[in-house]
């Protein structure tokens, strides 16, 4: 009898410390990790890349998520009975025709979604993208257009879509060191994203943004290429003396540089979702020497590794909610121009990867977890 108890007693200390093991797997949220799609310019290439080709290849490759760049309806309705969720985009030509006219915005909503709701996953629709630097005439238009998109939705009953608009991180955040300090570049700010993030807030949407630590690499000599890179050597760090955060790695920084500017709003809590990063594997020119293959590999398989970690950024421990990369295809085979695509022109990989992932293993992990414990407490049950 004693034998058995103090059997017991032992196993309910491994229970007790397995429970504790076994619970921070269920806190953590890893990321949603897609990829971005535009349809290419030239005829040869879009009859290749038929939408159903396109639907097919996400779905072999076990990408969640997808970002349509151009909304075109024959791509959303490829993805009808995926579960492959879609980011939708509103051209930025169209952002001040929606917001002057509330039934052209319906008119897009019935044309993008009515048709294809629910079959296919919409999670959230871009009222523009970058539409500070495509046209500053454009901005006063976004809110309008926005709420004008999103009305339409509510008047059709659909509450599942978000609506949100897409910033690049250059065209508003001017200063990312030290990421605490960090603001939206004035007047801005005040007059475009203040409004925006009080809509956010209002409607359960989240924060856009295009961040590239390829870009801030190079605007800047003192960033070490592994720093960019997720490369963990000792001295690849960056400490912000504000918060007494330590920095390893260029994404993360740049993460808490846009999650400070939204503080200084009153919005920490807003969810981001990077909209659009990557690594190109070719430059425009021989100056562009860190646009190689390597780099674009070494880059997008430390993203995955270091978002499916779980481990956030220091200033939000669940990490963005969602990252896309630009970009799935290849526009064009030809010299000259950035190249961003994880596969090649004719679908073929430029290398290997796995989009999904550690998902599975985790939770095969609590299951084996959750039924150990049971017959555990079987046991001691008996
Ligand atoms: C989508 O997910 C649901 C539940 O997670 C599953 O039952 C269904 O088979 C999936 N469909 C496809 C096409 O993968
Ligand atoms: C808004 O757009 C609709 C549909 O194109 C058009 O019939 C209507 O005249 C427009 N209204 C204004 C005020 O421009
Ligand atoms: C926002 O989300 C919260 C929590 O999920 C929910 O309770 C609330 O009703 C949502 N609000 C709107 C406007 O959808
Ligand atoms: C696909 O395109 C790439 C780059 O142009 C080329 O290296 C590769 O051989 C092609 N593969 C096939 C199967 O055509």
């Amino acid at each position: 009898m004693k034998k058995i108890h103090s059997l017991s007693s032992h196993l309910l200390v491994l229970l007790i410390t397995l429970t504790a093991i076994a619970t921070p797997t269920t806190i953590t949220t890893a990321t949603t990790i897609g990829v971005t799609y535009s349809t290419p310019a030239s005829i040869s290439a879009t009859a290749q890349l038929s939408p159903d080709r396109i639907a097919a290849k996400v779905v072999s490759m076990n990408i969640p998520a997808v970002r349509l760049l151009d909304s075109n309806p024959a791509m959303i309705r490829a993805f009808a009975y995926t579960n492959v969720s879609l980011f939708l985009s509103v051209p930025n030509p169209l952002v001040p025709l929606l917001a002057s006219n509330r039934s052209l915005a319906m008119r897009w909503v019935y044309r993008h979604v009515l048709p294809f709701h629910p079959r296919t996953k919409i999670s959230i629709i871009s009222v523009g993208n970058d539409v500070i630097s495509y046209s500053p005439d454009v901005s006063p238009f976004l809110l309008r257009a926005m709420q004008n998109v999103h009305q339409s939705l509510v008047d059709l009953r659909i509450y599942k879509i978000s609506v949100s608009t897409t910033f690049s991180f250059f065209n508003i955040v001017p200063t990312a060191f030290p990421p605490s300090s960090a603001q939206f570049q004035q007047p801005n700010g005040e007059v475009i994203i203040r409004p925006i993030l009080q809509f956010l807030e209002r409607t359960n949407s989240s924060f856009l943004i295009n961040l590239y630590p390829y870009n801030m690499y190079r605007s800047s000599f003192s960033i070490p290429i592994g720093f960019a890179l997720f490369e963990e050597f000792p001295f690849n760090f960056r400490d912000d003396l504000t918060t007494g955060v330590r920095y390893r790695n260029l994404f993360d920084m740049m993460v808490d540089a846009v999650i400070s500017a939204m503080a200084v709003m009153g919005h920490e809590n807003l969810p981001v979702i990077v909209a659009e990063t990557g690594w190109p594997s070719s430059g425009i020119d021989a100056s562009e020497v860190d646009a190689t293959l390597l780099y674009s590999e070494m880059f997008l398989k430390a993203l995955l590794t270091h978002l499916r970690s779980g481990s956030g950024t220091p200033l939000r421990k669940e990490g963005v909610s969602e990252v896309y990369i630009f970009e799935l295809v290849e526009k064009d085979a030809k010299q000259g121009i950035r190249n961003w695509g994880l596969l090649h022109h004719n679908m073929t990989s430029k290398y290997s990867f796995e989009f999904s992932d550690g998902g599975k293993a985790r939770s095969f992990i609590e299951l084996f977890i959750g039924c150990f414990v049971g017959v555990v407490l079987l046991y001691l049950l008996m």
